[in-house]
């Protein structure tokens, strides 16, 4: 089966959504308006049920169908954009300086509406689908709230599945694999403590930026002499920040950076071992280290019933050739992965075309994939909940 007719009839009128969407991004939980721009239009489409404020800004549209009882099954969108200011120069951009729907959650809140629409007028189903439109992926964990508020437990949910475009990746393609498929995060910060004084006096200082920079250097020997070389691990110092003039020693510095696994033991070999770097370099400069180290994100895990079944119906709609079923593990982080850690499902990606890539000033969701998007979510809900 390919796309399916009516989601390529729709897809204008999800074109529209989603310019609307892009034209007006909001960051974290505060999505008020995307959130109740998505709660109007699961009204109109006659969700059974439409509830909002959930993780705080969350929304969640159920649609029965009409085939009987059975399952309940979860599909995730994204809703929130990046403190970015736009650089694609379309009518369309954003209409609010230093925000931007960058990484395409506006086409996802758009398709996601799209199959709300498709399966509350076809209701060819036997269950109940649930349609999830978190706030706060980019930071902040909007998906863990909501599942805090007890998403899963309220409308039954037993199986979850997200999605996401991938840039590079061409239009009407799809990728997944079984287990992990984008890692954990973790955030760190260093402050160093020295002494500071006169530029040309610099034995009678302890030198900060001297000592943040041995920092550096010792970091990039976790990746490379602490763990197994066939093990995924990223350790970016990605601030460095110290001193005010030109013949001043500071007396501090600032460094801070970002850890990314894919198996909780790497991630904590990785935290010990910098911990040991930090005090090792702090007794040999006679400076004070603090160091903070933030678990963040877990690791986005794909079941792997629930991955070959997604990756199936993604054949279904693009032909097994254009679904990769093996691809390498991204190093990004992502929200959806609390809710795999609640219950078992899938995080695929959709190809976006040759477009900027993900969190680039000119990157914009191509609205070519969404018939694809939404054929896969009508399928995945008709295939999961065939009676
Ligand atoms: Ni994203």
């Amino acid at each position: 089966m390919p796309i399916l007719n009516r989601a390529a009839e729709m897809q204008q009128e999800i074109a529209q959504w989603r310019r609307h969407l892009h034209r007006n991004p909001e960051l974290g939980f505060d999505v008020f308006e995307t959130a109740a721009f998505v709660a109007g239009k699961l009204g109109e489409f006659g969700c059974d049920e439409v509830v909002t404020g959930l993780g705080k800004t969350g929304v969640v549209g159920i649609i029965s169908g009409r085939r009987g009882a059975g399952a309940t099954i979860g599909l995730r969108a994204d809703m929130d954009a990046l403190p970015i200011t736009e650089a694609t120069g379309k009518p369309y951009a954003s209409a609010k300086p230093g925000k931007m729907h960058a990484c395409g959650h506006d086409g996802h809140t758009a398709m996601l509406l799209g199959a709300a629409k498709y399966l509350a007028e076809t209701r060819n189903f036997a269950g109940t689908v649930a349609v999830i439109f978190q706030p706060a992926e980019e930071g902040g964990g909007g998906g863990h709230e909501m599942i805090k508020d007890g998403l899963m437990e309220r409308f039954g949910i037993r199986k979850v599945f997200g999605m996401h475009n991938m840039p590079g990746l061409p239009v009407g393609h799809f990728a997944i694999r079984p287990g992990p498929i984008m890692a954990a995060t973790a955030e760190f910060t260093l402050r160093i403590k020295g002494r500071g004084g006169h530029a040309a006096i610099p034995h009678a200082t302890i030198d900060p930026i001297v000592i943040g920079s041995h920092l550096v250097s010792a970091l990039q020997s976790v990746v490379a002499r602490s763990t197994d070389p066939v093990e995924s691990l990223v350790v970016s110092v990605t601030k460095f920040h110290a001193g005010d003039a030109y013949n001043v020693i500071p007396e501090t510095a600032e460094l801070a950076g970002t850890v990314r696994t894919l198996k909780p033991e790497v991630a904590q070999i990785a935290e010990q071992r910098m911990r040991a770097i930090c005090t090792g370099i702090a007794g040999s400069f006679g400076a004070e280290i603090e160091f903070d180290y933030d678990a963040n994100y877990p690791v986005t895990f794909n079941h792997a019933e629930e991955t070959v079944f997604a990756a199936d119906v993604a054949a279904a709609i693009a032909g097994e050739t254009n679904v990769h079923r093996d691809i390498q593990p991204l190093m990004g982080g992502e929200d959806f992965s609390y809710m795999l850690q609640a219950r078992p499902g899938a995080f695929i990606f959709l190809g976006n075309g040759d477009t900027a890539g993900l969190h680039h000033p000119a990157y914009d969701f191509n609205d070519d994939t969404a018939a694809y998007g939404v054929s896969y979510w009508v399928k995945l809900a008709e295939t999961a909940l065939a009676g």
